[in-house]
């Protein structure tokens, strides 16, 4: 019995390790992103021409003036930000404009903060 208990106990916390791994901060792990890669251009004191900004959560939640919500929470598939990135959406070009785009890991761990939930965490 003793040993029934234990082995529980391991594979509980085994999966409680991995599913914190799994789970993707906005702060830590998106944040970062934006600042290195799209700041330039989408930040409130620039006035992005597209009307976007990425300074703040709030900011990338609303999304632009035009399109609304680029974010689509648990539907990441359905979400303008993962279009843009991808350069399947059906207006205007791929984000980073101009520059090379981001590689597939980066993208589906942001697609996977959406599909999470899109949380300010
Ligand atoms: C060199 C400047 C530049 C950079 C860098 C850039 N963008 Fe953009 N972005 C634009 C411009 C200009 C538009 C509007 C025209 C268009 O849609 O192509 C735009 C549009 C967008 C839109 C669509 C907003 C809407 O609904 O109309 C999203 C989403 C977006 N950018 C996300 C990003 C992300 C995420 C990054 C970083 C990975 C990024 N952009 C980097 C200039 C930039």
């Amino acid at each position: 019995m003793k040993k029934i208990l234990i082995a529980i106990f391991i594979i509980a916390g085994v999966i409680t390790a991995q599913e914190k791994k799994g789970k993707i901060s906005f702060k830590e792990d998106i944040m970062p992103v934006f600042q290195k890669k799209c700041m330039n251009c989408h930040n409130t004191e620039d006035e992005s021409p597209s009307g976007f900004y990425l300074d703040s959560y709030a900011e990338l939640m609303k999304g632009d003036s035009r399109n609304g919500p680029v974010i689509k929470v648990k539907k990441a598939e359905e979400s303008i930000l993962i279009m843009k990135l991808r350069g399947t959406a059906s207006f205007g070009k791929q984000m980073p404009r101009g520059k090379k785009p981001l590689d597939d890991e980066t993208i589906a761990m942001i697609s996977r903060w959406i599909d999470q939930g899109a949380k300010n965490n």
